[in-house]
């Protein structure tokens, strides 16, 4: 079978973490890196990825995630924050992630020119900063959980939290960073949730 297709077929969102089992450390940089390089809009790299692995600071986020075991249960937990009013056109943030790419003036002033119009026009109407940049955070959220199964390893995304809660207890800086998504790494305890899906037919049509 197809390696991805196996990998998502094994994934699921494992309710039961074994507290006794963690990730080999070589396993975890694995996902993580892969997390690093997933796609951006226009390159910008939304992103940070916290790995909280103390405990105390588990038992406290766990009481602001609807008291989710996995929280603590897990092996792992990665807190994906996103930089919101970092992505504003014009900051020093966006300017520098353009400078990069050593692109002649013209062009680097285009780019600037075309992500400022695409923010105002497209962006800005239908969405917040936090909602553009978290939507990218889900896509090296989907890619870690991925890795993480296709290494016979188990995670859970939770949205399951109070977000002012958590950024308190992480002690983040919210004018930098806010908490997007969350997610846990390790390995499933016994039995888990069959899988529900709708049918194939209800959700894919050809045009
Ligand atoms: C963005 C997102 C947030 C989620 N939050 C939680 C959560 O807080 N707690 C939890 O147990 N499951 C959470 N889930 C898991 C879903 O309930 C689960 O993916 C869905 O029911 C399908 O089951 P499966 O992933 O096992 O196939 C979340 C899933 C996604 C994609």
């Amino acid at each position: 079978m197809n390696a991805v297709l196996e990998a998502l077929q094994f994934r699921h969102a494992c309710k039961k973490f074994d507290p006794e089992r963690k990730i080999p450390s070589q396993d975890l940089e694995m996902i993580l890196e892969c997390g690093h390089i997933s796609p951006s809009s226009f390159g910008m790299e939304p992103w940070k990825f916290l790995v909280i692995q103390n405990s105390e600071l588990r038992s406290s986020l766990r009481e602001v995630c609807w008291n989710q075991p996995q929280i603590t249960d897990a092996s792992d937990i990665v807190v994906i924050l996103v930089k919101p009013d970092l992505l504003k056109p014009d900051t020093d943030y966006i300017k520098a992630m353009f400078h990069r790419r050593n692109m002649p003036e013209d062009a680097e002033k285009a780019y600037l020119d075309r992500y400022r119009s695409h923010m105002q026009e497209e962006v800005e109407p239908v969405m917040s900063y936090y909602s553009w940049g978290s939507k990218q955070c889900y896509i090296a959220l989907a890619n870690m959980m991925t890795a993480a199964a296709a290494n016979g390893i188990d995670s859970c995304p939770i949205e399951g939290f109070e977000k002012a809660g958590a950024e308190k207890v992480l002690g983040i800086d919210t004018d930098q960073f806010q908490v997007a998504v969350i997610f846990a790494l390790g390995f499933r305890a016994g039995e888990q949730s069959k899988r529900l899906r709708a049918d194939s037919s209800e959700i894919i049509e050809y045009m």
